[in-house]
């Protein structure tokens, strides 16, 4: 590896960005080369950041030596870019979810293993101290129950994402695209889900239809989830409260412990029982640049317990939220199998 760790990009939209930000002031990456099928959206990075812009993954690969590649890819855009780096021996990052289709997924953890790579999936809140006091404590007094998910208003269209982000069969709609952090969260602090039962609420959403006639998914969800401990959780989404008042909420029930998590930077508040002190752990700001520096730490080091999430460990998360939308279809509770 040269004496900085030379990074690419394939898919530069927008949480490429948030990466981006923090890599740009760490004196031991070297901003190389940015792919995306948009021309004009890669070469906006390159110039921005230095490096080349390239418009087809392989010619990027064949043309720039990298140490590194990270994937901001839509989850229905997966497979070749993972199968390029393990086959090239690129450690990657890949933003959350990993994917949408599960024999996909499992076919690329099964040869990111077989070829002992270093990967990543983008669960960010796991690197937040909040979050690793909580799993401490949840070791010692085990999860009883959680509740928790993402409530925003409707989409707009304002921003690129938007536009597949409304589309099912494109993002696995909200539960599996933005709510799989609560997910990812429940399973890294109570152990694996075994089995979800879903509901969904749909027709409401009359301001996302209206900006976005493509918008077919739920309006809200709700999903309950057995763990493997035989802790409960009832985990939701909604995109359709234009009066505001939701936001992201993690809330944790132990024996002797309740932990109360609000906030995308999930600000943690911990009681304990007998005790009338409140202890605040106030949520990370930065954590994109946080978990980034694990990650290119991890590819210099080779040291792989930096990563907090392996590719592996975001397709159990996937397969969880993969699972309620086949509850979802079915109406019948649905064992989560790898
Ligand atoms: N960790 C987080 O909190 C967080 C926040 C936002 C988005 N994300 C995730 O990041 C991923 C990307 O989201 P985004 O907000 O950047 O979306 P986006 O639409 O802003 O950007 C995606 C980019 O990928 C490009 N693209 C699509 N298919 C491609 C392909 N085959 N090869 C190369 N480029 C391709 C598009 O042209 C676009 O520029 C999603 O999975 C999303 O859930 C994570």
């Amino acid at each position: 590896m040269s004496e900085k760790v030379r990074v690419g990009f394939i898919g530069c939209g927008g949480i490429a960005g948030s990466h981006l930000t923090g890599l740009a002031h760490m004196e031991d990456v070297q901003l190389t080369a940015f792919c995306d099928i948009s021309a004009e959206t890669a070469e906006r990075r390159a110039a921005e950041y230095g490096g080349q812009a390239f418009t087809d993954l392989q010619t990027m690969l064949d043309t720039v030596e990298l140490d590194a590649i990270y994937l901001c890819l839509p989850p229905f855009a997966h497979g070749e870019a993972e199968f390029a780096a393990i086959e090239r021996g690129i450690p990657f990052f890949v933003e959350k979810p990993v994917g949408l289709d599960p024999d996909l997924m499992k076919e690329i953890a099964s040869r990111a293993q077989a070829a002992n790579l270093l990967t990543c999936a983008g669960y960010m809140n796991r690197y937040r101290n909040g979050i690793g006091r909580a799993r401490e404590i949840l070791q010692s007094d085990p999860l009883i129950m959680a509740h928790g998910g993402w409530v925003g208003g409707p989409p707009n269209g304002s921003v690129p994402i938007h536009h597949w982000w409304v589309v099912k069969g494109k993002s696995g709609g909200q539960f599996h695209e933005q709510t799989t952090h609560t997910v990812d969260l429940v399973r890294y602090l109570g152990g694996e889900v075994v089995e979800v039962y879903a509901y969904g609420a749909r027709g409401f959403n009359r301001k996302a239809m209206a900006a976005l006639p493509q918008y077919d998914m739920e309006d809200a969800t709700v999903v309950n989830l057995k763990l493997e401990s035989g802790a409960v959780a009832t985990l939701y989404s909604s995109c359709a409260a234009a009066a505001g008042g939701g936001g992201v909420i993690l809330n944790l029930f132990a024996q002797e412990h309740t932990i109360l998590f609000t906030g995308w930077e999930h600000t943690g508040r911990f009681l304990t029982a007998g005790s009338p002190e409140i202890i605040e752990i106030r949520g990370e700001r930065d954590i994109f640049a946080i978990e980034d520096r694990a990650f290119i730490n991890a590819v210099k080091t080779g040291d792989r317990n930096l990563v907090r999430s392996s590719y592996a460990d975001g397709v159990r998360t996937a397969l969880v939220t993969l699972a309620a939308n086949r509850s979802l279809e079915t109406g019948q509770p649905v064992a989560v199998k790898w």
